[in-house]
This record gives C-alpha cells, structure tokens and sequence, in this order.
C-alpha cells in the first residue's frame, strides 16, 4: 500500500503571468476547485493521503487552502454556504499535509529530492497538479497506478500518445510490450527534437517512484535547461528494467498551457459542475 504521495509546487508558472506574479499556479481554479486540490483529491482516491508540498516562496496560499480557515468557518456556519466548503472539508479531514522548501528552482528532480525528508525509505506518488487527470467513470489515474505498483512492484510512468509536433514538450519513453497499454521501459529522453523522439509516449505528471530515485537524483548532474531532470534519475532505473509506462484511463489537460486550461474548464462545466 503507498501511503504517500509528494506535490512539486514550486514552480514559476511563467506561461500563466500576469495571473501567476503572485498567486501559485496551482491554486487557479478549474471551474469552482483550485487545480492543487483535484490532484490531491485524486491522491486520497488512491489511499495516499500523506500529502507532501514541495513548495517555494510565494506558495502560502497552497498551504492556507489544506487548512481551516477559522473566520470564514465561523461567518458562514448554519447558512446555505456551508455547502460550498463540503468538498475541502473532506480533503483537510482525510488528509495530512507536510510542507518542505524548494529554496532554488533547480528542476523537477530537485523538486523530488526536497521532499525526500518528507518521504523517507517507501514508494510513493508524484502528482504534477497542472495536468489535471479525470477519469469520469472509474477509478482515478493514480488509483490505477497504484494497482499496477502491487503487481509490479517498480516505478511506473503515465503516458499517452501525443502527436509528434507536440512531442518535444515533454519526456518520452521507448521499450517493450508488457501487456496491451503497458511498456518495460528502456530508454528515456527529456524533450527530444521530433527527428530524435523514440515513440510518440509522453510522461505526463503522474508517476510512483521507488526510493532508490533519490540516491540517483543525487547522482544526477544538471541535463538539459541546466535543470536536474527527473526523466535522466528515472533512465538509470529503465536501465535496469525497472520502469513501467502506463497507458492510463481517462483524460488529462494540460492546465499548465492557456489552451489545455480552458479546455479544462470547459470539460468539468460540462460533466461535473453542478452534480452531486
Ligand atoms: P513546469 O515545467 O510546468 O514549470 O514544471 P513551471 O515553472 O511550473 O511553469 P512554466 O513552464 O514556467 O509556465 C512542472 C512541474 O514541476 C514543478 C512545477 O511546479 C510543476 O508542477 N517544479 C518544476 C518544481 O516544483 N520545481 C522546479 O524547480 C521545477
């Protein structure tokens, strides 16, 4: 059972400015619901209700949303309003929440290394909240993914098919058929030129992770952007056989893009809003 999952918050949001000078990104709603709180909602889905921030300066605003908020609690008690604040309450009921520092945004590997101390010697969940994973009419993704972890017992990656135009925006994956769906990964590349991209598999920012990845993240020098890229940690373990690539259920928006993020909107208008 992985207990915990981690939250890399720490990020700039730049392709969000102005809204994102001084709010987190991940606290943009999605209709009526901080992005922040979907992914966290879908953590607890999948029994990981230790929830790690990994989190930078400027981010209170994440940490004041997992907790009560003693006032509003007060003005609104016994009104109709009490109805608006169901779904949070919830979460902060279900969950438990621990925060860490990013001091210097030096990548999404670094993101994952700060929270070690968080985590400690135990698999655990990553959740990349501005890509926002629903899953209508079944379990969530990560609920999925920890399936396949009780089977597998290794690190496993989200993927889906993008189109090729779009893949050097992310990390993509190359291997073997494990099952329909289902990829031994062997080799990973941090956002390839099309020419040099080996499939049309892209990482999405959902991931289980074994605890050997901080030894390696720690090992792993600066890769492209001068960043410490998560996806160079992860092909020392693809190296060894030991990650999957997940073809999982469901939809996921690129909230982290204008676009991705009005699609969004649209969709949870459409198909939740309103319905108990
Ligand atoms: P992005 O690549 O989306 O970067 O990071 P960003 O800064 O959030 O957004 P843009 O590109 O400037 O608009 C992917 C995820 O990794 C986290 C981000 O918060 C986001 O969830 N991250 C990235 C960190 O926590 N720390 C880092 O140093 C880098």
């Amino acid at each position: 059972m992985i207990g915990k999952c981690l939250f890399p918050v720490a990020g700039y949001g730049t392709r969000f400015l102005p809204a994102t000078k001084s709010m987190p990104k991940e606290m943009l709603p999605i209709v009526n619901k901080p992005l922040v709180q979907y992914g966290v909602e879908e953590a607890i889905e999948a029994g990981m209700v230790n929830c790690a921030l990994v989190t930078g300066r400027g981010k209170r605003a994440i940490a004041d949303h997992f907790d009560i908020s003693f006032e509003l609690e007060h003005q609104i008690a016994g009104s109709s309003k009490e109805l608006y604040l169901e779904g949070i309450r919830d979460v902060i009921e279900q969950g438990v929440f621990t925060m860490v520092r990013q001091r210097a945004m030096l990548g999404l590997g670094h993101a994952i290394l700060s929270g070690e101390p968080l985590i400690g010697e135990q698999p655990f969940g990553v959740v990349l909240s501005d890509d926002l994973c629903l899953n209508q009419n079944g379990p969530g993704v990560l609920s999925q993914m920890a399936a396949l972890y009780r089977e597998f017992q290794c690190s496993i990656v989200a993927v889906q098919e993008v189109p090729m135009e779009e893949i050097d925006k992310y990390g993509v994956v190359a291997g073997v058929a494990e099952r329909p769906g289902l990829t031994r990964v062997s080799r990973m590349v941090e956002k390839p030129p099309k020419e040099e991209a080996p499939s049309n598999l892209a990482v999405i920012g959902r991931y289980i992770l074994t605890p050997d990845i901080f030894d390696i993240i720690r090992d792993t020098p600066p890769g492209r952007n001068g960043e410490v890229q998560l996806t160079d940690a992860l092909q020392v373990q693809a190296s060894a056989g030991r990650v999957l690539a997940y073809q999982f259920d469901g939809l996921r928006f690129d909230c982290g893009s204008v676009p991705g993020f009005v699609e969004a909107t649209q969709y949870v208008y459409e198909n939740y809003y309103g319905r108990a």
